[in-house]
């Protein structure tokens, strides 16, 4: 972090801490934040609040608190596309003050607890400018002391709370988009987990978009990732075949995630290569460096050169969720093993055969198949060519192999497969972790086969995607892309 921007966040605490609402009551009663109370003339007791009051709530603050924090960049209003109606018809204190109750505008209800709304107060003491970062010190807060004198709504269905906590007494406030996007009751959480499931398909043809769409627009770039993230492989046609082209494309999205093959590789028929995929001997279906904890999210692979006289050779995909979907039906035991005991993957490098700086020994134990609580799928790993050697209880090994060797037979028998063989100026862009990929062996006949690779991170790439899903699409939620993300 350079010393600029140390100073600039010290600048913005120190301006966030004289700004910081916590208060004796004397402070309260001139504090630009006030909130009505049951001692104020003239109004209401506060705990409850409806529209009918916004207007006056505007008028006691003529500072458009949204307007502040859109300013200060701790709210982005795009962020919150897919929220829909955010308008608040009701908000209630419930629980003595331990939890708020919102009735939004269009019927639905959500309820919150205080220390979740005091542990995401968007107030300047609460939030940091600009990073968005939360400054409340969870263990300066007594739990069993805390809860919740007095809310109200402004115009802008801000919603505004004071807090006891203790012998304090902190003011701030939230967004109703905010609260309406993050929203965690009445089985929110399980229909927003159930809306980011993937989706399949048995339609084989790899979708396509042409290379001048995505470099030339951010709509264009949208329609690309967006196939990406919901099919799992698109396309990318018509891309100059120069090396290293293919990075002007993945920087529209992310710098290279770099690993033990550099930023970039070549698939090309080598001797003494580092890995099979640099040799002509076909490659089953599998994903890349599983070795990894966090294997690389998005593969791109630039074909330059594929020969006419070249014989075999030819790509293919599958959708190893699909697989698994399917394999879960069919073979229940299997799958709960596969779930339970961890496989090994392995990368090994003593000596210079793949001319790298540094020698490799990479090894990992983790389960094949990963769940969420509500027991979906949220990852897979799978690379039968690289699995290294099984380090479990003796009585897990037998269950093992069956289990493993029956879903390399799913794969290997999986109908729904796409195959192409690459032009060039092709760029096939797949989920790493979803699109499984292979290659079938073949001839040369003197001509040359000769890709160029390079992965994309799979959190930057997810970034990416929800980011243009809310400026450029409809800020619908997105679906899973198989980095454990426990949603
Ligand atoms: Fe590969």
């Amino acid at each position: 972090m350079s010393t600029r921007i140390i100073r600039r966040l010290i600048l913005n605490v120190h301006q966030s801490n004289q700004r910081c609402i916590f208060m004796t009551s004397r402070q309260q009663k001139h504090s630009p934040y006030r909130t009505r109370t049951a001692g104020d003339k003239g109004t209401k007791l506060a705990g409850s609040a409806s529209m009918s009051q916004m207007a006056a709530s505007k008028h006691e603050n003529p500072t458009s608190i949204h307007q502040e924090m859109v300013e200060r960049q701790v709210l982005y209003p795009a962020q919150f596309k897919g929220a829909g109606d955010v308008r608040i018809q009701q908000v209630n204190k419930i629980n003595e003050g331990k939890m708020v109750e919102i009735i939004w505008k269009d019927g639905k209800r959500s309820k919150f607890h205080s220390i979740w709304l005091r542990h995401n107060c968007h107030c300047p003491c609460c939030k940091i400018d600009v990073s968005c970062q939360p400054t409340v010190d969870l263990t300066e807060i007594p739990l069993d002391e805390l809860h919740i004198t007095d809310i109200d709504l402004t115009e802008e269905n801000v919603l505004k709370v004071v807090w006891k906590e203790g012998d304090k007494t902190h003011q701030g406030y939230l967004p109703s988009s905010y609260l309406k996007t993050y929203c965690y009751s009445d089985g929110e959480i399980e229909r927003k987990s159930n809306a980011a499931r993937m989706n399949f398909t048995t339609d084989t043809k790899i979708p396509e978009i042409d290379y001048k769409e995505v470099m030339a627009t951010e709509t264009g770039l949208y329609q690309w990732l967006r196939i990406l993230g919901d099919r799992g492989l698109c396309m990318v046609k018509n891309v100059p075949t120069e090396e290293d082209h293919l990075l002007k494309v993945s920087r529209r999205v992310a710098l290279p995630h770099h690993t033990i093959y550099g930023d970039t590789f070549a698939v090309k028929d080598q001797p003494k290569a580092s890995n099979a995929a640099y040799r002509n001997i076909a490659l089953n279906l599998h994903m890349d460096q599983p070795t990894y904890e966090s294997p690389p999210g998005i593969q791109m692979l630039h074909c330059l050169r594929f020969d006419d006289r070249i014989v075999g050779g030819d790509s293919v995909f599958a959708d190893i969720h699909h697989i698994v979907d399917v394999f879960r039906q069919e073979h229940p035991d299997e799958f709960k093993t596969l779930c339970r005991v961890p496989v090994t993957f392995e990368t090994l490098g003593y000596e210079d055969a793949a001319g790298r700086e540094l020698p490799v020994h990479l090894q990992i134990r983790r389960p094949s198949i990963s769940l969420n609580n509500y027991g979906d799928v949220v990852a897979i790993a799978y690379h039968e060519q690289i699995t290294g050697p099984l380090q479990v209880d003796e009585n897990d090994v037998e269950p093992f192999y069956k289990a493993y060797q029956k879903l390399i037979q799913a794969v290997h028998a999986w109908p729904y497969k796409y195959r192409t063989r690459l032009q060039p100026g092709d760029m096939i862009t797949f989920q790493n972790r979803r699109a499984l990929h292979g290659r079938a062996a073949y001839v040369s006949n003197g001509g040359l086969r000769h890709l160029q690779g390079t992965y994309i991170n799979i959190d930057e790439f997810r970034s990416m995607l929800i980011y243009l899903q809310n400026t450029v699409g409809d800020g619908s939620p997105i679906k899973r892309m198989g980095l454990l993300d426990m949603y």
